[in-house]
């Protein structure tokens, strides 16, 4: 997810899991063959299971960005065919590909000529007022004719005329009955079903109809929701127990961070983090400390320090409060027996 799921925020959700697969935010093939690619690519060892997504149309392009994703060390090569920028439109990939089925099939078997790593495409049910299922189950066939074997599908359809990209990852219906058919007429791939997803209820709803759920804003705005997803749906041991440790492991990597280099800081990483205590008393003000300018020059030690008290502060007033009411309630029973 653009400006989202950074190296940093990838490190981080590796504290809450081991077993999910990970995706870079969308990296255009332009940006990678024209400038830094060090700075696109690189990427913490801790951070596998990794994809990265490209952004771009031109087979040959594409061919070269997947041969550097694999040089790099990637896991995974995907196809963005879901974005519905104007900027992207202007660029003609992202979701305007979806009309194009020959070009991104193209664009597939180039890469897959060029590597040996899972090639994927994430994509829509459908642009603009397209609904029919026809449209995306003659996309998928397509595509899948062309190799691939994994399909992510943000399952509502994206308008290319009048809304921003925040308002087509909301208006637009959701329609999950549209992947799930996918799945029933396409058995042998692999669907992976996107959008509105919260709940490890609803995760688990899912898996009943395809293979794998990608999770993108509830992972990100509730990380620790992504602490039981391990056990729960890869039956492996979590790897944490307790916020205090991931805090304790993520204090670790920014001081690591900002060791890393003259000019690395711990802010533009750890505003990935700030929904770490979400739901606990004190969880706002600890947020604030960490959000505070006036500390952004502190080591993160010390940040994290003043931002602890504050939060055992505020839990332990909060839990006074609370005693006190019962306390008060006890006694009106008590009086009342
Ligand atoms: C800030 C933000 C940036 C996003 N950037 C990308 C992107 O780079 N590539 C992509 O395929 N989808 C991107 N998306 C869309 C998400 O991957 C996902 O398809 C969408 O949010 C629906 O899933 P969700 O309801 O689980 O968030 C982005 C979403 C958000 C909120």
């Amino acid at each position: 997810m653009l400006d989202w799921t950074d190296r940093h925020c990838r490190t981080f959700h590796r504290l809450l899991t081991r077993q999910t697969r990970l995706y870079t935010e969308m990296v255009t093939t332009g940006a990678l063959l024209h400038g830094d690619q060090a700075r696109h690519l690189d990427f913490n060892p801790e951070e596998h299971q990794v994809a990265l997504q490209l952004g771009g149309s031109e087979p040959a392009d594409l061919a070269a960005c997947a041969k550097l994703a694999e040089q790099w060390g990637y896991d995974e090569v995907n196809l963005n065919c879901g974005c519905p920028s104007e900027r992207v439109q202007r660029g003609a990939f992202g979701a305007c590909l979806m009309a194009e089925p020959a070009l991104v099939a193209d664009g597939v078997k180039a890469m897959r000529d060029a590597v040996s790593i899972p090639v994927t495409v994430k994509h829509r049910i459908g642009i603009d007022r397209i609904e029919s299922y026809d449209f995306v189950r003659d996309f998928v066939g397509q595509i899948a004719e062309a190799g691939c074997e994994v399909f992510i599908v943000h399952a509502r359809n994206a308008w290319l005329q009048g809304l921003s990209p925040k308002e087509n990852r909301e208006i637009p219906p959701l329609r999950y009955e549209l992947v799930h058919q996918l799945k029933r007429d396409f058995p042998a791939l692999t669907l992976v079903l996107n959008g509105g997803i919260k709940t490890d209820e609803e995760i688990a709803e899912q898996l009943q109809h395809v293979d794998g759920v990608m999770v993108g804003r509830q992972a990100y705005h509730e990380p620790w929701q992504m602490v039981d997803w391990d056990r729960r749906f890869f039956g492996t041991p979590n790897p944490a127990l307790s916020r205090e440790q991931v805090e304790a492991d993520w204090l670790l990597y920014l001081e690591r961070h900002v060791a890393s280099a003259p000019y690395a800081s711990w802010p533009q990483a750890m505003r990935h983090a700030l929904g770490l205590w979400n739901g606990q008393a004190g969880s706002r003000r600890w947020r604030q400390i960490w959000s505070d300018h006036q500390y952004k020059t502190l080591a993160p030690r010390a940040v994290a320090e003043i931002a602890t008290q504050a939060r055992i502060g505020v839990a332990a007033h909060v839990a006074e409060k609370a005693a006190e009411k019962l306390a008060a309630e006890a006694g009106v029973s008590a009086t009342a027996a």
